[in-house]
């Protein structure tokens, strides 16, 4: 809902209000922005309206002599007026680099929806609010977007050039937003290939902390998504604001703190480099930024970033699409592969009931290695006769989809394209270019490359009967042409292909993939329904990067696969079932070879894909909590139509563990739950000399004998099962099997390994 009054405007969503005031000079600050207030009158004890300024602040009224900028919670700050934090607007002409916006025009409006970069889908009611410096004739609309049912805002601004002199703007960010500092912490992202997504928390202090990427994408290294919480405030109780940009390319976030501990959050594109020019009419939008407000610590935070991105960033067509189970022909094969294996694959990924077969890349031209062939999108009929199309019948005969893996935006310098146009690779004209995995990235910027992207990834959609597309981008960029704009119109480029291939092809289930996650970010996932978030497949590790994940992304986008024992990352060894109870959070696949399975294995993942398939819904669709931690544990939760799965993951096993309970969040009170454990296997090679306690023969640790049994038995672990009240649910939990202590064993005992995990169902009855 949004009110207008007299030099007010209150925007109010299903819990949260924002309160916005221009009654100091005209310019635009946010007075409030916290829990949702009935009316303009309950926020007049939260605003001060006394301002004294202090020390060596300026005025910028002379009729007002205690009226500074430096104190003002402004919605745009600009340089050279007495704001003396980093601006939110940096532009300039010839005539002047000093800009001083007031609110002009106040207006709400039908949803505007612009076709550069992407936007969120179905807004409900839009505000504009321009600001205008009349001498310098620029004006600077602020833009504010609600959703019904949702806590989210999404904010950008367009700056439009009235003058006859080019303005260049420097710095442009999508939003700005003043907080009463409350002693607060910075949560946000930090990571690299294999090991993205990592959380941290950086005390606020005095100062400007940035959150950024400078590689041409969101990058591995940070990710725009980023949390500032009060310092009382956990995963269920506290004050805290989430934010992110839809955005792929170079973002900036920063967290300042000034000297009077005030404290600004700006997010928007990243200003190194930038410089955008504007001609009289001319004018540039930036990016859309989410933010929202919890006071029930992150999870409620979380919860509404899981929502909001499922109802209106991805695709109407997919958002609440069951997605098949995949196997993908990557750590298994790599590039060594020929027709026979791969048919094999599918017969044993079919006989698995998987639903989707994925080749990965090594399908075309000389590609056996990662230094040739990209760019030359011709599939390899030495390695592939029949090519893609037989392929592809040949799964759907067995009763699976076909998809397919490519890397639209590259080239390696040994290829035809290469040879053809190696005018088409982003350089500077100066430096010879420099390479990364080999490859070079093309220069998107130009259309003539952008309708090569197009026309080749037509060519292969349509070359065969494939249902699925994996877009890889597996480099930075580098050696830039001198252009204030490159990024951003490399990513413009990027959208405007992607905006006509989704058009052309809107049944095709799109994987998005940057070496795992060097581009997950809401505007790929605008685009592209689901992400492979990192290449790390090792239990342990994918646990923590989903965990990371799932702060501010929902299940839905997320594909995980089990991949062998051996983690090909870290050569860490774990359980299938290890594996299995972290990928199927959100969108399974597996990718170990089918080929070397044992017999325990294959009774192994056939259980797990009936059970998966049994509770996909939860899987795919539910909202994810993080429960809490535990000595040598943690637990997580998925929620979908009165169903939760819980987690319990373990890292290192301990002697002499304590009793375990496990206690859900947000349950239904009322209602009580039917659960059960979900069963694995036991196996026997893992109990090690101590078999011998049992067995009538001697039987050798690591012997062919024990080998022998433990590929073709295996024995059912614990099982536990009953009702419980939603209430005492959620208040003490269930008690959880007594775990292994090296003293005795029974049937009802939790056998725990390092890594290992155990799943448990609780549906309403
Ligand atoms: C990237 C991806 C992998 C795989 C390879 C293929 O590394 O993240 O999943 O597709 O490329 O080269």
């Amino acid at each position: 809902m949004i009110e207008v009054r007299d030099k007010e405007v209150l925007l109010s969503t299903k819990s949260t209000s924002y309160l916005l005031s221009y009654s100091k000079a005209n310019y635009l600050t946010c007075e409030y922005y916290g829990s949702r207030l009935s009316s303009f009158e309950e926020a007049k004890p939260l605003v001060s309206d006394l301002i004294i300024n202090q020390g060596t602040e300026l005025n910028i009224d002379d009729k007002n002599l205690n009226l500074s900028l430096n104190q003002m919670k402004l919605e745009l700050s600009t340089l050279g007026r007495g704001d003396f934090f980093s601006p939110s607007l940096i532009i300039k002409n010839s005539r002047s680099m000093i800009f001083d916006f007031k609110v002009d025009k106040v207006e709400v409006v039908k949803p505007i929806i612009h076709n550069i970069l992407p936007m969120p889908r179905d807004p409900s009611e839009e505000l504009v609010i321009c600001l205008a410096d009349n001498d310098m004739h620029v004006v600077v609309e602020l833009h504010y977007i609600l959703y019904s049912e949702s806590d989210i805002i999404c904010r950008y601004i367009k700056v439009i050039n009235q003058d006859s002199q080019p303005l260049h703007i420097l710095k442009a960010m999508s939003m700005q937003l003043g907080l009463v500092n409350h002693n607060s912490t910075l949560v946000s992202y930090y990571g690299n290939w294999a090991n993205e997504l990592n959380v941290q928390q950086t005390k606020i202090t005095h100062g400007r902390i940035v959150n950024e990427s400078l590689t041409g994408s969101s990058s591995n290294r940070h990710n725009p998504f980023f949390i500032v919480k009060e310092d009382n405030c956990n995963a269920i109780n506290g004050n805290c604001y989430g934010y992110n940009l839809i955005y792929s390319s170079n973002f900036e976030e920063s967290v300042e703190m000034d000297s009077f501990s005030k404290i600004r959050v700006q997010v928007g594109i990243n200003s190194t480099l930038f410089d955008k020019s504007l001609l009289q009419g001319e004018s540039f939008v930036t990016p859309c930024a989410l933010l929202s407000y919890s006071s029930n610590g992150y999870n409620k935070l979380s919860k509404e970033f899981q929502t909001f991105i499922n109802n209106h960033i991805v695709k109407k067509k997919f958002n609440f699409e069951s997605r098949p189970i995949a196997y993908n022909s990557w750590e298994s094969c790599y590039y060594k592969y020929n027709k026979r294996k791969i048919k094999s694959l599918i017969r044993k990924a079919s006989k698995l009931k998987m639903e989707l077969f994925v080749l990965d890349d090594g399908w075309f031209a000389n590609r056996n290695d990662d230094a040739h062939g990209l760019g030359d999108w011709e599939v390899n009929r030495r390695k592939l006769p029949g090519g893609l199309k037989s392929l592809a019948n040949y799964a759907i005969k067995k009763k699976m989809k076909f998809g397919i893996w490519m890397e639209p935006e590259m080239v390696n310098e040994n290829s035809r394209l290469y040879k053809n146009h190696p005018t088409w690779i982003i350089q500077d004209g100066i430096h010879t270019p420099i390479k990364g995995r080999n490859q070079y990235v093309l220069d998107l910027t130009k259309k003539e490359v952008q309708d090569f992207v197009f026309d080749s990834v037509s060519k292969v959609i349509e070359s065969a009967d494939i249902s699925y597309v994996k877009w890889d981008y597996n480099r930075n960029i580098s050696d830039m042409p001198n252009s204030g704009t490159f990024f951003y119109d490399y990513i413009c480029g990027l959208y405007s292909v992607l905006n006509r291939i989704v058009d052309k092809y809107p049944y095709i289930l799109f994987e998005n993939c940057a070496s795992g996650g060097n581009r997950f970010d809401l505007g790929m996932l605008s685009f592209f329904q689901q992400s492979w978030i990192s290449d790390n497949t090792d239990s342990f590790k994918r646990g923590e990067i989903q965990k990371g994940a799932r702060l501010g992304y929902p299940l839905s986008v997320m594909s995980n696969h089990v991949s062998g024992k051996t983690s090909n990352q870290l050569l860490r060894y774990t359980s299938l079932d290890s594996k299995f109870n972290v990928a199927c959070f959100g969108i399974l696949g597996y990718e170990l070879n089918l080929c070397d399975l044992k017999p325990v294995d294959i009774k192994c993942i056939k259980k797990q894909i009936l059970f998966y398939k049994k509770h996909r819904d939860v899987f795919q669709l539910g909202v994810s909590s993080f429960i809490g931690r535990d000595d040598n544990s943690y637990s997580i939760q998925a929620q979908h139509n009165g169903k939760i799965i819980a987690a319990k993951y373990y890292t290192h096993t301990i002697p002499n563990p304590k009793e375990y309970h496990l206690r859900l969040l947000d349950t239904e009170k009322n209602c009580d739950y039917s659960f059960y454990s979900r069963i694995q296997n036991r196996d026997f090679a893992r109990f090690g000399s101590l078999i011998n306690m049992v067995s009538p023969i001697h039987i050798k640790e690591d012997g062919a004998l024990i080998h022998f049994i433990s590929n073709r038995f295996t024995m059912d672990g614990e099982y536990i099962h009953g009702i419980i009240s939603g209430k005492i649910l959620e208040n003490s939990g269930i008690a959880l099997p007594m775990l292994w202590s090296g003293t005795g064993i029974s049937n009802s005992m939790s056998i725990i390994h390092d890594f290992d995990s155990r799943l448990y169902v609780f549906e309403k009855c």
